[in-house]
């Protein structure tokens, strides 16, 4: 099936996800082919139960041609495969990622709750003391490297250089791998001063699990550095802004959460289903495949659109409407399968501390002018927020 449409088209996003052209996709089917105006072609995963299959099958589907849909050739080879959890198929991934798993399970990331309450509660009063501000800049950039920078080893006086750099990094326009460089150049620096003891931070818990037998190169070392400091403190600000922003255009849905009708837990999970911060996720067929019903080629790039796969009716009621207390809510935001997110239970803590000061103030905030987006394919997120402080 193949619709005109072209989901690698920027101007799609300039507003927001394109929500009307997914409900079409998904009305016609789950697998639609997709030939970018650029060149680059895909098989556009748009049904959440497709979407899942993909993510879930990695004998079929790896992932080691990367995992982010390219304008130009989705075919060609990417830097880091095979050396860094994201970009690695099994069962070396499952070395990669035993070696880091301890720092980030829902016991380890707890203890780091009250931290994200001052930082954000912090952020948040210097906001007010403005009387307003950009919320994106001002708060949801800073919010999550400000919390992690201890775990991930990072010194206070160097979080402005790693923000700057996983920032860089992520930027198209900027050429993205200079900010990599920089991320990588810093840990590898890093890696000639520490000791290797278990628990420290994220480099010395990877020296420790090659101290303990796991055989780790210097180069999977940084290259797993820079996979998740860069997931680490650019992808919660998208579901940070995002969430804000559907919160003020929901003003009863807040109101329910701000008196505490609602659980924090719930409305974290259908914000993140909300906001969809990564767009979509790609991954390439290494054999012959079909997806129903569809004939997908060996070496064909396949992307699953979680945006879309989020508010698929089939599995979600309501899928238009923002649910707070939504139970189950089976979203597709931090992946499936093996690679799901790492970082899915400190996201929970981040978002969490987050609302609970945004939402227990004695004042509120209100748009001041409209919201800018990056206007991408490959993220959702917002460049600029600028908010007012209204009373609550
Ligand atoms: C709201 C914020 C976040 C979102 C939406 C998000 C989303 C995702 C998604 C969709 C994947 C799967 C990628 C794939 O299947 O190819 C993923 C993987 C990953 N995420 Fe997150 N993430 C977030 C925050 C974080 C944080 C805070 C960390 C910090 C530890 C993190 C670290 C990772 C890592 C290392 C992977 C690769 C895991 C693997 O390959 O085994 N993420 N994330």
């Amino acid at each position: 099936m193949s619709l005109t449409v072209d989901l690698l088209d920027p101007t799609l996003y300039s507003e927001g996800n394109p929500h009307e052209i997914w409900r079409t996709m998904r009305e016609a089917g789950p697998v639609h082919r997709q030939v970018a105006g650029t060149g680059s072609e895909h098989w556009a995963v748009v049904g959440h139960s497709v979407g899942k299959e993909v993510l879930h099958d990695w004998k079929v589907f790896t992932s080691t041609r990367g995992v982010l849909l390219r304008p130009d050739d989705n075919a060609a080879p990417y830097p880091g495969a095979g050396k860094m959890p994201v970009l690695t198929d099994p069962p070396r991934h499952t070395d990669l990622r035993r070696a880091v798993a301890q720092m980030f399970t829902p016991r380890a990331v707890e203890k780091l709750g009250a931290l994200a309450r001052e930082v954000a509660g912090s952020l948040l009063a210097g906001l007010r003391a403005r009387g307003g501000g950009d919320f994106a800049t001002d708060v949801a950039m800073r919010f999550p490297l400000a919390v992690q920078a201890q775990i991930l080893g990072i010194p206070a006086e160097d979080v402005p250089l790693i923000l700057d750099a996983t920032r860089r990094s992520v930027d198209e326009s900027e050429h993205g791998s200079f900010g990599h460089h920089d991320v990588m150049t810093y840990f590898l620096q890093a890696l000639g001063t520490e000791r290797g003891e278990a628990g420290q931070n994220l480099i010395d818990t990877l020296l420790a699990a090659r101290a303990g037998g796991l055989s780790l190169s210097d180069e999977e070392i940084v290259l797993t550095c820079d996979n998740i400091v860069v997931a680490a403190s650019q992808t919660v600000q998208h579901a940070v802004n995002g969430g804000l922003l559907a919160l003020l255009d929901h003003p009863a849905a807040w109101q329910a959460l701000r008196e505490g009708r609602v659980g924090v837990g719930t409305a974290v999970d259908e914000l993140l289903r909300w906001t969809a911060p990564a767009t979509h996720v790609m991954r390439t067929a290494v054999r012959d495949t079909e997806l129903a019903g569809t004939t997908i080629r060996a070496g064909e790039a396949v992307a699953v659109w979680i945006s879309s796969a989020n508010r698929d009716a089939a599995v979600f009621d309501r899928p238009e409407e923002l649910v707070l207390d939504r139970s189950p809510n089976p979203h597709l935001s931090l992946g499936g399968g093996m690679h799901f997110c790492l970082g899915a239970a400190l996201v929970r803590v981040l978002m969490r501390a987050l609302l609970v000061e945004l939402s227990t103030a004695d004042t509120s905030l209100a748009l001041a002018s409209p919201p800018v987006w990056h206007s991408t394919w490959a993220v959702n997120g917002l460049r600029s927020l600028p908010v007012e402080v209204v009373p609550a």
